[in-house]
């Protein structure tokens, strides 16, 4: 790396010569490259031949006045600082200045310090400037990419909630079978609101309550051994912005008292701490386990739950919503194939419409993945010999193939069921005797179409 382009430019423009030079000599030794002109013109040509990140300009210069320059440096180098200098410290002439377009001003006579100063607050803010522009960018480009598949039919009203959630702060509870979809509802509820800051995920059943402890709060120099230096924890640094607790039914109850303390005041204290540092984050929490039961068991906290549950999302598993399937299919694939025109044939997506998902969404993605590769270059998917346990629905007479997945009873007798319902040709009389059970237990098991 050439490190003299690397070093940020600093351009003064002013016919003190001894100034110029004093200048450029202490800041060439602080790491800057420094330009430097006598003349307005000289200026500007400088800019226009160089990347400039800093100007400190005269306010009278043989040419003309400092100010009528401002606008003219700016448009060479759009993200440039102007220092102005000024001779004759009044009110009016700093006004003017910062009108035109300077950043600010140093009265002379100043001393190269003060110069130091006011050259290292300009990197810095440019620095920012650059780093909320490229979170900006990542923001905008992500909520474009993280739209959420099926806002209709059954997940309407889920996607209201969304929009209610994205514009409160209040804590958010997602909850939800595996794979269908909390994570990405939560990110999407940060998306759509207005926190700038970062969008940040702790699993809460994939460490141990220690380690989520010291990374959700932080901790101080010395707290524990091996705690060598002070580390802040999530919850300060996604300031501004969300942190989503995931599978939080597995949060041990002492954390979850110190969860309860953040949520009710706003301050988290670090682990071995003894001050409580404010925090600006949205806090959201999603889980798969019925907490009704965990708190029945005394494994989750009540008071906890009610403090998470303001906002609540229970999202319907993907067996609850197969309308959303064709859609989703649609939407893996333009992201998965963006270049060919693949489909799934007719049959293929009756076994789709009928088989259970027990993964979700998820599961369904991976199954369209799959589908993908083993298509070659043909543009035909062939879906349903990926679908596990689906042989057995069609071949009359034959057992039901769980081959690579283990299904829950209930599941599997729905699937027992049905594949009896069409085997009898929808006879239910002889499909209960079949089954050893009641006409009325059939009506009552027999999936609803
Ligand atoms: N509505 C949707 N539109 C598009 N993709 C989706 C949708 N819902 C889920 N997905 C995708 O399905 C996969 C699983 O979703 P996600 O990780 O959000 O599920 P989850 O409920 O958080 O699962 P877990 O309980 O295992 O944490 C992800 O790849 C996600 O992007
Ligand atoms: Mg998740």
């Amino acid at each position: 790396m050439n490190t003299e382009t690397a070093k940020p430019t600093v351009l003064i423009i002013d016919d003190d010569r001894l100034l110029c030079e004093m200048a450029s000599e202490f800041l060439s030794g602080a790491a800057l490259k420094v330009l430097t002109a006598h003349t307005g013109r000289e200026g500007l040509a400088l800019c226009s031949q160089n990347h400039i990140d800093i100007v400190l300009l005269d306010q009278k210069l043989p040419d003309g006045e400092g100010y009528d320059l401002c606008p003219r440096i700016i448009n060479f180098s759009e993200n440039a600082k102007i220092i102005f200098i000024t001779a004759f410290p009044s009110f009016k002439n700093a006004l003017k200045a910062i009108e035109s377009g300077a950043f600010s001003y140093l009265t002379k006579p100043f001393e190269l310090k003060e110069l130091k100063l006011a050259i290292d607050k300009c990197l810095r803010v440019s620095e920012l400037e650059k780093a909320e522009a490229s979170l900006h960018y990542q923001h905008d480009k992500e909520a474009g990419s993280s739209a959420l598949v099926g806002e209709k039919g059954s997940m309407a009203s889920i996607s209201k909630l969304i929009e209610t959630a994205a514009k409160s702060e209040a804590p958010v509870l997602i909850t939800g079978e595996t794979g269908s979809g909390k994570s990405r509802i939560a990110k999407l509820i940060h998306m759509r609101g207005n926190r700038r800051g970062p969008f940040m995920v702790i699993n809460c059943a994939a460490l141990p309550e220690n380690l989520i402890e010291s990374e959700l709060f932080g901790y101080e120099k010395g707290a524990f051994s091996g705690a060598h230096t002070v580390k802040k924890g999530l919850l300060e640094i996604a300031e501004n912005g969300s942190i989503l607790l995931d599978e939080i039914g597995e949060m041990g109850f002492h954390l979850q008292a110190k969860l309860l303390g953040v949520l009710d005041d706003m301050q988290v204290r670090r682990v071995g701490g003894v001050i409580s540092h404010p925090v600006q984050v949205r806090i959201m929490a999603a889980t798969n386990s019925a907490l009704d039961a965990k708190i029945k068991n005394r494994e989750f906290r009540e008071d906890l739950y009610y403090r998470l549950n303001v906002l609540r999302l229970q999202l319907p598993p993907l067996r609850d919503r197969k309308e959303d399937i064709p859609g989703l299919t649609k939407a893996f694939l333009a992201e998965m194939a963006p270049q060919r025109k693949m489909m799934v044939n007719d049959a293929d997506l009756k076994e789709m419409l009928f088989y259970p998902w027990p993964g979700n969404v998820r599961e369904l993605r991976n199954v369209i993945e799959r589908a993908v590769i083993h298509a070659g270059e043909g543009n035909e998917l062939h879906v349903s010999p990926l679908l596990p346990g689906q042989t057995g629905i069609h071949k009359d007479g034959e057992p039901l193939s769980v081959a690579e997945t283990i299904l829950p009873l209930a599941e599997m007798e729905r699937r027992h069921i049905d594949m009896a319902i069409k085997k009898f040709h929808q006879n239910y009389t002889r499909t209960a005797k079949a089954l050893g059970i009641s006409l009325n237990t059939l009506k009552k098991k027999a999936p609803k179409s």
